[in-house]
């Protein structure tokens, strides 16, 4: 084979045969197919697309291009959790030991923050003394003793994708749903977890800004999942504004510990709970209520085994931001919008999140709401708290807040959870 047919193939808008796939991904990993030529074969998918037969072989040879994890041997079954990405997304911290309470073992392979995006891995590394890194044995047996492990995925699982979305991340190619769905998926097939439940964002904070794009791309996910022998199913998510009141990455941890103690707010609270439930049934556990072992402490005990477990002290304090600023409300009436890309952008500015792969993360800086939309705002109460570790990151971050705020006379509140999609 050669690069340049595979790449004119999909230029001229034809399919990409089995062989070519196995080929140009094996070629890549092992540096045969220069990063030029991937990146152009990576824009002619982009424009052209792919077909699911492409798509399929694609995923299962950026599989193969590293190890697979399987949890057989282990007493309980298995579920994971996939959000595409949103701000205040801190779902996973609750959730993984919250499913872990109801008996399926959650493995969590997460990232890191990149862009306006939280990082899970970020967030979790506020608590002083846990760590991200996890030798496979230790995974195992956290897996088996806790239930419940969030850890950075190895260098061994789809080497593949890592090389390729590192490269997409440099020359405007992330946004191609078969590029993102194999990316996804063949990190979640390769993990070997049995049951996976994709959380998919619709909105100005996701990747996917409207419903027919992550309609497209679950429906993707979950036929990849299903033929992969992997009980999968997507929800579609709101991401118009932030979960919960908090971005950024100590703030995230503290809301989480607030949903484990039985508070929180409602829409984490919800979010949680329904992608619990979704897990459980994928997994085959039906007689369990999530929201129970809420209430009842269960979760919150998982929790601070699983923070044990990787060095992390459960009852440490948590970092708190030298410098703060609050925004006010401008107007009196119902606050109709808080725009989760602003919020977003401005959590990243004040230090919560990377602009470069190799950049440090604040664990304090973000933002901090005092109102959800929907509620009744009136002038001059505090809308939002910014938290940094220096006074000159408050400009910028203000400025990406400018048209973020909304206030009118009404507002309907839209749905958390849009739809469902099963294969
Ligand atoms: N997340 C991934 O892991 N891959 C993508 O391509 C996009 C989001």
């Amino acid at each position: 084979f050669d690069a340049v047919d595979v790449i004119r193939t999909k230029r001229d808008k034809g399919e990409l045969s089995d062989e070519q796939i196995d080929w140009v991904i094996d070629a890549y990993t092992r540096g045969a197919v220069a990063d030029e030529q991937m990146s152009s074969l990576a824009m002619a998918i982009l424009l052209n697309g792919m077909n699911r037969r492409e798509i399929a072989r694609w995923t299962a040879a950026m599989i193969a291009s590293g190890e697979r994890m399987d949890f057989a041997r282990l007493s309980r079954p298995t579920a994971d959790k996939h959000s595409t990405g949103g701000v205040g997304d801190k779902i996973t911290l609750p959730l993984a030991p919250l499913v872990a309470a109801c008996g399926v073992a959650v493995p969590q392979l997460s990232g890191r923050g990149l862009g306006h995006t939280g990082g899970t891995l970020d967030k979790l590394e506020s608590i002083p003394g846990w760590r991200a890194a996890l030798s496979n044995d230790e995974l195992m047996h956290q897996l088996e003793d806790v239930g419940a492990v969030i850890c950075a995925a190895g260098d061994g699982l789809a080497p593949a994708d890592k090389k390729l979305y590192a490269l997409r991340d440099v020359t405007g190619t992330v946004e191609a749903i078969p590029l993102i769905a194999s990316s996804i998926m063949s990190k979640k097939i390769a993990e070997g977890t049995g049951a996976l439940v994709l959380d998919v964002k619709v909105g100005t904070g996701a990747f996917m800004k409207d419903l027919a794009d992550a309609r497209e791309l679950a429906e993707t996910m979950v036929a990849l999942g299903t033929d992969a022998g992997v009980k999968t199913v997507a929800l579609l998510t709101d991401m118009s504004t932030p979960l919960g009141l908090t971005a950024g990455n100590a703030l995230e941890v503290r809301e989480s510990v607030e949903v484990l103690a039985g508070g929180g707010p409602a829409d984490v609270v919800e979010l949680t709970v329904a992608l619990a439930a979704e897990m459980l049934a994928a997994a085959g556990v039906t007689d369990v209520d999530p929201a129970e072992k809420l209430r009842d402490g269960t979760a919150m005990d998982a929790w601070r085994r699983m923070i044990s477990a990787q060095g992390g002290d459960p009852d440490a304090d948590l970092p708190v931001a030298p410098e703060k600023h609050v925004v006010k409300a401008q107007s009196t009436g119902v606050l109709s919008g808080l725009d989760a890309l602003a919020v977003g952008v401005a959590a990243w500015r004040l230090g919560a999140g990377r602009a470069r792969k190799e950049d440090p993360v604040s664990a304090v800086a973000g933002v901090e709401m005092h109102a959800k939309p929907g509620d009744q705002v009136s002038e001059g109460q505090a809308l939002l708290t910014l938290h940094a570790d220096d006074t000159r990151r408050f400009d910028r971050a203000l400025e990406s807040l400018a048209d973020a705020i909304q206030i009118s006379s009404a507002h309907t509140l839209t749905p958390l959870v849009i739809d469902r999609i099963t294969a």
